[in-house]
């Protein structure tokens, strides 16, 4: 008898070690439960499914290649990546999008959305939106010409959303170096992490209002006054004024607005870095500045460095096992208590 309790046992302890669980947990030590074979037998079309899709969108608009990497970021730093940024206000949820990073900012939401039905129709009820968003993420950057990752997959979704989290964890572009450092420390990223990740500022727009204070001396976060390049802040000042024009865009990266690549870094170091926060990137602390100069004077280690730590950030929280849920739509949850 107790032989036989042991063999069963035992049969049962190699079913659990030779699970897919147990092979991340041994051997991709740092992105937690996460692995890139997460679908493999569940969903196998599901990569192809969401690249085809982010395809055909940024076929029709090229920046929302830049608003699906953004969201990836705007969902991790918010009770982790667990699409909690996708959710609509509904019975006691009240939604991300309101924050103050999100409001007149945040878009792709009916890419997700089209992505997410398509994968209903494929294999219901199996891929996260969570998942869906990191992977748009990483198919934005490498059809702008950015690096590859392998993304780690298995987050499952949020049952609620943080309107309070979303405003203060997510850095404001007028925050002094020191904020931004804590706000990135607190979700575990370093301060590779934090220059190479906003190295994203590569491609996309910005609004008027989110940069205005620094083309009118009033940027109060420690810049001085006049660190923005004479030129382009006469040239920005047209279509920003002091008042009015709030919602004007500007590229972030003038230079090449629509290829990921390090020319972030380079207009940074001529002072056509476009936000308070990615100029104080060279001006405000020795560490910083040194990787900036690295980034700027090579691609390659940018975009390994870029890779590493955005599969760090797609780490943060993520819900595994039987937390969260897996969401039919994306924007709601499945069954309201
Ligand atoms: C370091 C702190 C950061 C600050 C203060 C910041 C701030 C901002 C601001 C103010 C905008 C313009 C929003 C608007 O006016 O509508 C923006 C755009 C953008 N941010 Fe960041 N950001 C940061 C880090 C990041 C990170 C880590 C990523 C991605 C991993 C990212 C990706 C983007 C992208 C791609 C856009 C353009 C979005 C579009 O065109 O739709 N940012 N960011
Ligand atoms: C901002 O300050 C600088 C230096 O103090 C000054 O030269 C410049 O005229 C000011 N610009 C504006 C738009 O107020
Ligand atoms: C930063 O910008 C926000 C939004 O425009 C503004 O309310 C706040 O006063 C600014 N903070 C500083 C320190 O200038």
């Amino acid at each position: 008898m107790a032989h036989h309790l042991l063999k069963i046992l035992l049969v049962f302890i190699s079913a659990v070690a030779l699970s897919p669980l147990s092979f991340a947990l041994s051997t991709n030590v740092g992105t937690g439960y996460l692995y890139p074979q997460f679908y493999d037998h569940s969903c196998p079309k599901a990569q192809e499914i969401v690249k085809s899709i982010v395809a055909k969108a940024y076929a029709r608009d090229p920046r929302m290649a830049a608003s699906l990497l953004r969201l990836h970021f705007h969902d991790c730093f918010v009770k982790g990546c667990d699409a909690s940024i996708l959710l609509d206000s509904s019975g006691t949820i009240v939604s991300e999008k309101r924050s103050n990073p999100n409001r007149d900012s945040m878009r792709g939401f009916e890419v997700i959305d089209e992505i997410k039905s398509a994968l209903e129709k494929e294999c219901p009820l199996t891929v996260s939106c969570a998942d869906i968003v990191a992977l748009a993420a990483r198919d934005s950057t490498v059809m702008t010409g950015g690096p590859y990752w392998d993304v780690p997959l298995g987050r499952r979704d949020s049952l609620g959303a943080s309107l309070s989290g979303s405003n203060n964890n997510i850095p404001a572009p007028n925050n002094t170096l020191p904020t931004i450092i804590t706000k990135f420390k607190l979700q575990g990223l370093d301060l590779v992490d934090l220059v190479a990740l906003s190295g994203s500022h590569t491609i996309g727009d910005s609004r008027c209002t989110s940069f205005r204070q620094r083309l009118y001396n009033q940027t109060g976060n420690g810049l001085p006054d006049g660190s923005l390049n004479p030129r382009y802040a006469a040239g920005l000042r047209t279509r920003c004024p002091r008042s009015g024009g709030d919602q004007n865009l500007f590229f972030l990266d003038l230079v090449s607005p629509f290829k990921f690549d390090n020319q972030y870094f380079k207009n940074i170091m001529a002072r056509n870095g476009l936000l308070s926060s990615d100029e104080v990137l060279l001006t405000q602390s020795a560490g910083t500045m040194e990787l900036v100069k690295k980034y700027a004077a090579s691609n390659e280690l940018f975009f390994d460095h870029f890779a590493k730590s955005i599969v760090k950030m797609g780490n943060i929280s993520p819900l595994t096992g039987s937390r969260g849920e897996i969401r039919k739509n994306c924007r709601k949850v499945n069954h309201y208590k």
